[in-house]
């Protein structure tokens, strides 16, 4: 087969536990001294994600809630932490956010490779440059997550960060069993279902999708999706849809069984692949269904003989936006 890895996201991926590993260690002993009722996560994309992984874990001391846009809550203020995420620092939407953060006193903690963000922050966490922002999540979560816990403003034990990082070590496993769903994915629109609480696995799988293997992906979540998309599957074609569900033990038992029951109400239509996530602790958990999602998307592009790493359409927007 062609080689159209031209940018090498193999690599990246295969040192993605590395990665995760070394975003702990830059973060330890950083943190912030202050009264915070709240933490504020901006980010857009690649970068935003990491608010959504981030407000699904269990262990936050204070509310969480991600802002993807150029506007903050009418509510932020003093007592608002501002944790402004953008891999490139030069994300238009995420200055802006910042900006009127700024404006209302609340403290704002960049975490960075460059870009403007650093000028306009009160501490910054610089990661290293050079990825793709989507191939960054280790760096930008893992700092995120552990700059909180030094803050005292979340609560994820040691022994949760070690059991993720040695589980997705499992590289080859993970690798192989993304080949084989793209196999599964191939020449079909994937609609993938999760559970509410591991939301962020499904939307990270269908932008890494998007991203890719230049390819479109739906994503909804359980219980919603049994008051209103469930009726479609009475139009889907088995030739053009394939459903993926993401399960997890953890889920509600409710929504364990509204997934077991749909499944047999989606097989009428169209083809089903569900994927069980690994781990013990919920970190352990969205993380193994995020990298193993990450494989199948780079595995579809091998399939689809498109180059994973560009993203020129964003990148035109951007400049067309200046
Ligand atoms: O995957 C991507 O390249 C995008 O989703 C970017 O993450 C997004 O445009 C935001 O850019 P940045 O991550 O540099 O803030």
């Amino acid at each position: 087969m062609k080689n159209v890895d031209g940018a090498g996201m193999e690599k990246v991926l295969l040192e993605f536990p590395a990665q995760c590993r070394r975003a702990l260690e830059i973060a330890s002993g950083q943190h912030i001294a202050g009264e915070f009722n709240r933490v504020l996560v901006c980010g857009m994309g690649g970068s935003g994600i990491g608010g959504d992984v981030l407000k699904a874990v269990p262990g936050s001391r204070v509310p969480v809630q991600v802002v993807k846009g150029y506007e903050i809550p009418a509510s932020v203020d003093r007592g608002t932490l501002v944790m402004a995420v953008s891999y490139s620092g030069n994300t238009e939407e995420t200055l802006s956010a910042i900006r009127q953060a700024g404006s209302r006193g609340a403290r704002v903690v960049a975490i960075t490779s460059g870009g403007e963000l650093p000028a306009m922050a009160d501490k910054i966490i610089s990661v290293p440059g050079g990825f793709q922002p989507r191939n960054a999540l280790g760096y930008l979560f893992f700092t995120l997550a552990r700059f909180l816990c030094n803050s005292g403003l979340a609560d994820i034990k040691d022994i949760d960060f070690d059991e993720t990082v040695s589980l997705l070590g499992e590289t080859g496993s993970f690798n192989k069993a993304g080949r084989e769903l793209a196999e599964f994915m191939q020449g079909r629109t994937p609609v993938i279902y999760t559970s509410d609480s591991m939301s962020a696995a499904g939307y990270r799988l269908k932008c890494q999708i998007n991203e890719n293997a230049k390819h479109p992906a739906f994503h909804h979540t359980f219980p919603e999706m049994c008051h209103n998309e469930l009726v479609a599957f009475a139009g889907m074609e088995r030739d053009s849809f394939a459903v993926l569900m993401l399960r997890d033990e953890g889920d509600h038992e409710r929504v364990r069984k509204r997934m077991d029951i749909c499944k047999g109400i989606f097989e009428k239509s169209v083809d089903v692949r569900e994927v069980w996530s690994r781990g013990t602790s919920f970190l352990a958990r969205i993380f193994s269904l995020i990298y193993l999602g990450d494989w199948a998307s780079y595995h579809l592009a091998l399939l689809k003989v498109v180059d994973p790493t560009p993203v020129e359409p964003i990148e035109r927007l951007k400049k067309l936006l200046l």
